[in-house]
């Protein structure tokens, strides 16, 4: 017993005594309790024993086995005093792995053992690689599966042109293993290179700089260092049209000079944002669009922004999305969230540096309606989210980390930073931003890492000031607190009283005064209505403002979920248009959940999802099918 009793204290201390390891810059490691929180759960890698610095990527694009084949050189660094015993391992999904080899130059590689472990349903399969002990490189030759969760293989049909297929990778929160044998974790940063094979008349673009090779090869270099997740790649009929001296988009022949039209403020943009918050650190911001089923918004791969063809309405009325991807490259990209707990460090920030960005380019009356919106879709979030998803700090111990992506991290986590900024005066806290930018940059932080910034060099600067925000209902408890700020939006107060009159029957809907509004105003108008309305109302606003024609996919989306709620069939063939043509999951779910209320629903939607399903994304098509299996309450 005795014996037993030590041996775990000796384990134990070894154990803990691992993490303990000085960082790069030689200083102090970190109190314990930082590093404890360091530790990712949703990675099987072990950084902290044997660190993977650089991924070398020679890859063929197989369209027709929808398969990504090559080979991944992995530059590693043995962390000092840990034992040549202890072995790689690497985060891998549905990859098959046809061998390993290691040495100490990429000229001297031999086959070695190795491990596929069992698969997790949320991790993956952890591959073990025990090494020589001199070995710097490691070299994987794999492909991946047809099925790869980071990878969607668009056919031709899926294209604005209907001629060429389409490859995009998504690695954002735990994919990239499917396409990438990596320490899947956002703390770990790697430089990359690669090598692209693509078929003939198709161009390949990465996160990262080009050069095209000729004979349908381009390879890529990013030396800024960067996590897994924003590894990515795109293989497309693709042309480039520049918008300014850093700037540019890349999109399908069709799309360009729309998106080029739409996204003509970008280089206005990145200069806001310098000015405020200090240097832009990767030489190139280039947005790329994608085809349709792209399940997200944006996504902020560094150097290229991924984006959804829905943003281009013609009226730079959803741009905010590029303000948001562009703030990545401050919050996320250059300050990133060491785990998926800390979530909302890089959506929260981004949140709130995207609605500086549209006050500095739009206006404050623009601003304060983006923020009003946020703050409405977050309270209406937060009546049907359990309260442990509530909270900024979020527990993901055995859950997909897809489950935090809520509005929480975004809308509660802006909130929070703007409480600050209220408390403290905008320009001490635009200087606080722009230093922790700074004091961070290039490095994976935990929330308790910027508490202890926070407190260090705001909460103690500003005496008497800082302290009255409340930190631990903030970060650590559900709901909102109580100090929450209260956005506002005079325009909206007129689009409220114009509701009012519709609703009390004093005004017709073709004599409201809706001549000068705004998507947002749209959008606030529709969110103004009541869930029932009669057939021959939703008739008599679709008559006057065409809503069912809406081009805004914001609008015509908003517009659609009524439409189902009050079984308003003239809307029928655009609900089924939409679903099939979009997969961008922001829209999906609420049409999809509002289709599932009633059993008639319920057989439309799984008729749709059917016809569907061969466009939409793995990740779409896993989150609908979840809600088309659950069982809806009464
Ligand atoms: N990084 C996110 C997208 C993301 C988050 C992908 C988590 C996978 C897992 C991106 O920056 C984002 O927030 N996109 C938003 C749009 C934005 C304007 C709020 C989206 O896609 O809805
Ligand atoms: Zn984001």
């Amino acid at each position: 017993m005795r014996t037993h009793y030590l041996m775990v204290l000796v384990i134990g201390w070894i154990v803990l005594n691992d993490g303990q390891t000085m960082n790069a810059s030689g200083e102090e490691p970190a109190p314990r309790h930082l590093e404890a929180a360091r530790r990712d759960g949703h990675s099987h890698a072990r950084p902290d024993q044997v660190r993977v610095t650089h991924i070398d990527l020679d890859l063929n694009v197989d369209f027709e086995h929808k398969q990504l084949q090559g080979k991944a050189t992995l530059s590693i660094e043995r962390r000092p005093g840990v034992s040549p015993k202890v072995p790689l391992i690497l985060d891998t999904r549905d990859l098959t792995i046809e061998s390993v080899s290691a040495g100490s130059s990429d000229a001297d590689l031999t086959k070695v053992d190795y491990q596929l472990g069992k698969v997790d349903p949320i991790l993956g399969a952890p591959l073990t690689i025990p090494l020589p002990s001199e070995a710097t490189r490691v070299q994987i030759v794999y492909k991946t599966s047809p099925g790869a969760s980071g990878l969607q293989w668009v056919g031709a049909s899926g294209t604005s042109s209907g001629l060429h297929p389409f490859l995009y990778t998504q690695s954002e929160a735990i994919h990239a293993r499917s396409w990438i044998p990596c320490q899947d974790s956002p703390g770990v940063r790697v430089t990359y290179s690669a090598r692209v094979q693509t078929p003939k008349g198709l161009t390949a673009v990465m996160s990262a700089d080009r050069k095209e090779d000729g004979d349908g090869v381009a390879s890529f270099k990013m030396p800024q260092s960067i996590p897994s997740y924003l590894i990515a790649l795109a293989v497309g009929e693709l042309k480039f049209q520049e918008l300014g001296p850093r700037t540019g988009v890349w999109a399908e022949p069709g799309v360009l000079d729309k998106a080029a039209q739409e996204f003509s403020d970008t280089e206005s943009m990145v200069e806001a944002v310098e000015k405020r918050y200090g240097p832009y650190r990767w030489e190139r911001y280039d947005l790329l669009v994608l085809p349709p089923s792209f399940p997200f918004g944006g996504m902020e791969n560094p150097k290229l922004t991924f984006a959804t063809p829905t943003v281009l309405a013609g009226d730079k009325s959803l741009v905010s999305l590029v303000a948001h991807e562009l703030a990545h490259s401050w919050s996320g990209n250059l300050v990133t969230n060491a785990t998926w707990r800390d979530f909302w460090l890089n959506e929260g920030f981004t949140t709130y540096l995207e609605r500086r960005i549209i006050e500095d380019l739009y206006g404050p009356e623009r601003a304060a309606m983006e923020w009003t919106l946020g703050m409405d879709i977050l309270r209406a979030n937060l009546k049907q989210t359990p309260a442990r998803v509530e909270i900024l700090h979020i527990d993901l111990a055995g859950r997909d980390p897809d489950e935090g992506f809520t509005q929480v991290p975004y809308e509660k986590g802006a909130l929070f930073l703007l409480r600050l900024e209220q408390q403290v005066g905008r320009e001490a806290f635009d200087s606080f931003l722009k230093a922790y930018f700074d004091h961070f940059a290039f490095q994976s932080i935990t929330t308790p890492d910027f508490e202890a910034y926070l407190r260090e060099h705001l909460l103690k600067t500003e005496p008497g000031k800082a302290e009255a925000v409340n930190l631990h209902a903030w970060l650590r408890q559900p709901g909102l607190p109580t100090d929450a700020p209260q956005p506002h939006s005079k325009r909206f107060d007129a689009v409220d009283l114009q509701a009012r009159r519709w609703l009390d029957r004093e005004a017709k809907a073709t004599d409201l005064d809706t001549a000068a509004w705004s998507t947002h105003e749209w959008l606030r108008f529709l969110r103004d209505l009541p869930a029932r309305l009669a057939n021959d109302r939703m008739a008599e606003l679709d008559a006057a403002f065409h809503l069912t024609d809406a081009g805004n996919t914001e609008v015509a989306a908003q517009w659609l979920q009524m439409a189902i709620r009050n079984s308003y069939q003239p809307a029928d063939a655009r609900l089924d248009q939409f679903l099939t043509t979009i997969g961008r999951r922001k829209y999906l779910m609420p049409l999809y959940g509002e289709l599932v209320r009633t059993p008639a629903g319920k057989a439309r939607a799984k008729a749709l999802f059917a016809k569907a399903r061969p466009s939409y994304h793995p990740i779409a098509v896993d989150s609908v099918e979840r809600l088309l299996n659950k069982e809806q309450p009464d």
